[in-house]
């Protein structure tokens, strides 16, 4: 009896864990990404502010957060899987939310959009997606954003490494990890 409570618990226990893991990105008829509901559990690997990069002087709060299934497999080789998916979500900044009497903090979502390696035009592609709650439709390739990430985020697999400082210490351990 006690052995059956023991399966029963570790069956329980995988349920739970399947339950809360990301299985990569799914997508519905019209090939818009559905966007995974747990987002806010991700393990978050950049915040910004006022980072202005297209020129428009935007003051907002950044945050980029990557899926843990992708963010456990960098951690141990350096290299994002198949499925890897960051979430961007910008926020506009709130001054003087009591009791502070200086400095920022969130305020409402203006911003949400998913960049995912997902091969949809080739080996080692990714796609970006947004913006949207629920679904999130495909960026066309033709977008500055494809342009800006291949220039400037190029030898990175197009991801903005340069301001996720776990990701870059994780990638250059691994690759000291390598050369022993
Ligand atoms: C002129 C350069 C530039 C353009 C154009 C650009 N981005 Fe980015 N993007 C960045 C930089 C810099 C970051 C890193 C940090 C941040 O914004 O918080 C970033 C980060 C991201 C991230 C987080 C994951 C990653 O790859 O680093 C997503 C998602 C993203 N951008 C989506 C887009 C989308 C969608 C567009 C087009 C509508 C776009 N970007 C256009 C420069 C650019």
């Amino acid at each position: 009896m006690k052995r059956l409570f023991g399966i029963a618990a570790a069956l329980l226990a995988m349920g739970t864990l399947a339950a809360a893991a990301f299985a990569g990105p799914s997508y519905d008829a019209d090939g818009r990404i559905v966007i995974p509901e747990n987002v806010d559990r991700w393990p978050t690997v950049g915040t910004t502010y006022a980072l202005s990069y297209e020129g428009d002087g935007g003051t907002t709060l950044n945050s980029v957060r990557l899926d843990p299934e992708s963010y456990d497999a960098f951690v141990k080789t350096g290299v994002f899987p198949v499925g890897a998916t960051f979430a961007l979500e910008v926020r506009t900044p709130l001054t003087e939310v009591m009791p502070a009497k200086g400095g920022k903090t969130q305020g409402g979502v203006v911003g949400r959009s998913l960049h995912v390696k997902d091969e949809k035009a080739g080996p080692g592609t990714w796609t970006f997606y947004g913006p949207g709650a629920k679904v999130g439709a495909a960026i066309p390739r033709s977008q500055a954003c494809y342009a800006c990430h291949q220039e400037h985020a190029g030898a990175t697999d197009t991801v903005f490494m340069q301001f996720y400082p776990t990701l870059k210490e994780a990638r250059e351990r691994a690759a000291a990890a390598a050369k022993n």
